[in-house]
């Protein structure tokens, strides 16, 4: 028999719903030990939490939060708040004995990242960063080739996270749905929101960089606050651009936007290696592309793999080979894999410690552009 997970949410915006149409989904596609139950939903004004809690189907509902991780009948705290709150969270979570799901990125900063990590493992329990993009089928299916070897040595790593909804100077900054503009909210502007799941995913497959140089641009350098009336400064990265070194001797060039007209959310990597290559892409993200030098050099080429097959990551939990998923999958499966983890007593990552990495990478590169030098991780 399956025991109950009771699932305490914060945050009822855009990964609240994520997260809690993964709850709804994983217990039908994956045979877990634990069974997640929706028994509470913090946000904020409490209309807004109730009418969350009806539509997703949550038992009860809070407004603060300090209630709802003390709950003796809560289990799993799931972290789904603006950046500014993760911290203080996940430390009370921590304290309570809960297990953790928090969304990335795991703080504003190192030094606020490193209190969270002391926190979970000083309390010893399950944690988890949500850098869904690992658990994209066609993402994992990469990571198994990089790890058989098929790439060989590897030269070059590149990612670009391209988006264009921050152009116009009109658009104010702070309060709900605009907090990713505002810095003391946010930490920063697409380095920790776009480039920190670009980062996650290179230390997954690549390893650690040991050094960046960076430039950021904030294109707008004033806009309307939402909460405080005036005009205030932007202090975010509108734009980030990096390059940096990996330890097993590959180059890396990372870049990220919101600023790039026509691109809503462009996720792409390649990876270059001397025998084969790979490149992935959000907007195809079923697919894998890979190149593979050893093939017959009359039909040599790029291949499209459309991984929607058995023997491919997490696809015999889905439909029929051949019938593809998306994105919201990458939450069930993060859940799926979660839960997986703490029932074998094998935690799933990457855990608050490995998101750490990401951190301290995100923090060094806007140092670097800040300082105008090469940083050191
Ligand atoms: N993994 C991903 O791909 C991904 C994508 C988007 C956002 N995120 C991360 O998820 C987090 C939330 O982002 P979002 O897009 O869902 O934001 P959002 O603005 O859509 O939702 C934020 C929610 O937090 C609630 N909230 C704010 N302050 C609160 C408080 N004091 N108490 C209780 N509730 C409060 C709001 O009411 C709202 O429901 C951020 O850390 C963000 O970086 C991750």
């Amino acid at each position: 028999m399956p025991k109950n997970l009771n699932i305490g949410l914060v945050g009822g915006g855009f990964m609240g719903r994520t997260h809690s149409n993964a709850y709804c989904k994983v217990f039908h596609f994956f045979d877990l030990e634990y069974k997640p139950v929706l028994k509470a939903v913090c946000a904020l004004p409490e209309e807004a939490a109730r009418a969350f809690a009806d539509k997703w189907g949550f038992e009860s509902v809070e407004t603060d939060w300090r209630q709802l991780v003390t709950r003796p009948d809560i289990d799993l705290v799931d972290i789904c708040v603006p950046n500014n709150l993760h911290r203080a969270v996940a430390i009370a979570a921590a304290e309570a004995g809960k297990m953790i799901l928090c969304e990335k990125p795991l703080a504003r900063t190192v030094p606020e990242g490193q209190e969270m990590v002391d926190a979970v493992e000083k309390a010893g329990v399950p944690n988890l960063v949500s850098y869904n993009y690992r658990r994209i089928p066609a993402v994992t299916l990469a990571k198994q080739i990089v790890d058989s070897g098929k790439l060989g040595r590897i030269f070059h790593y590149r990612a670009n996270f391209l988006q264009d909804w921050t152009i116009s100077s009109n658009l104010p900054q702070g309060g709900d749905s605009l907090w990713r503009l505002d810095v003391a909210v946010a930490g920063s502007g697409v380095t920790g929101d776009l480039l920190a799941h670009c980062i996650d995913t290179a230390l997954w497959l690549n390893g650690p960089i040991t050094d960046v140089n960076a430039m950021t641009e904030t294109f707008i350098k004033e806009r309307h606050h939402q909460l405080t009336g005036k005009v205030e400064p932007v202090g975010i990265d509108d734009a980030c651009s990096f390059f940096c070194h990996f330890a097993n001797g590959s180059l890396g060039l990372f870049e990220s936007t919101r600023y790039a007209r026509g691109h809503k959310a462009l996720y792409t990597f390649e990876i270059n290696g001397e025998h084969a290559s790979i490149g992935w892409n959000l907007h195809d993200l079923h697919r894998l592309q890979y190149f593979d030098h050893a093939d017959d050099s009359q039909v040599r080429g790029w291949r499209s793999i459309h991984v929607s097959d058995g023997d491919q990551p997490y696809m015999n939990h889905w439909w029929v080979p051949g019938l593809q998923i998306g994105y919201e999958h990458s939450f069930v499966h993060q859940v799926a894999d979660f839960l997986e983890g703490i029932a074998r007593g094998e935690p799933a990552g990457p855990t608050f410690r490995e998101a750490l990495r990401t951190q301290q990478v995100c923090d060094a590169v806007l140092a670097s552009a800040k300082e105008k030098t090469w940083k050191e991780i």
